[in-house]
């Protein structure tokens, strides 16, 4: 278990266009690998290579337990419409408001370079949208709707 060090905002590895990955090699696997530990231990449902430095086309994401590696992803189609909270790994303590397609379909590989598709609604498209765009150098800011907010942070009350 890695845990990679998350850029934020300012750092230029989010503002750049990343590299199609050409082969599953050991160093993909061990680097998508890592992308799963440092999301989970940032309690995050989506991460981008670029997030931890490595400017390639490698997205991870996790919206329901379900982990997903998405390696060169091409969204096919979108339809329908969804508003609502979108934050970022890279822009701790802040959310707001985001329209997304309702319904995507993606293209990608997987690590070991074998192509599938991958259909989501509600937050994984939301997810998939946020995490394909980090891929150009993109953060989910430049939708923002008004005013980014402060995320307030509650803190669970622990169980008997
Ligand atoms: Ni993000």
């Amino acid at each position: 278990m890695a845990i990679r060090t998350i850029r934020t905002v300012g750092d230029r590895a989010l503002t750049k266009v990343c590299r199609p990955v050409t082969e599953s090699t050991p160093k993909i696997k061990q680097l998508v690998e890592d992308m799963f530990d440092t999301m989970y231990e940032a309690m995050g449902v989506g991460l981008a290579a670029p997030q931890v430095g490595i400017l390639k086309r490698i997205v991870v994401i996790d919206t329901d337990g379900t982990p997903y590696v998405l390696i060169n992803p091409e969204i096919i189609e979108t339809s329908g419409e969804q508003t609502g909270d979108e934050g970022c790994l890279s822009l701790p303590g802040k959310n707001g408001t985001v329209t997304r397609p309702n319904y995507v379909k993606v293209k990608a590989y997987d690590v070991n370079m074998e192509p599938f598709e991958l259909e989501g609604t509600e937050l994984l498209a939301r997810a998939i949208c946020h995490e394909c765009e980090h891929l150009d150098g993109i953060m989910y800011t430049t939708h923002v709707q008004g005013e980014l907010r402060d995320n307030i942070v509650v803190e669970e009350e622990e169980d008997e």
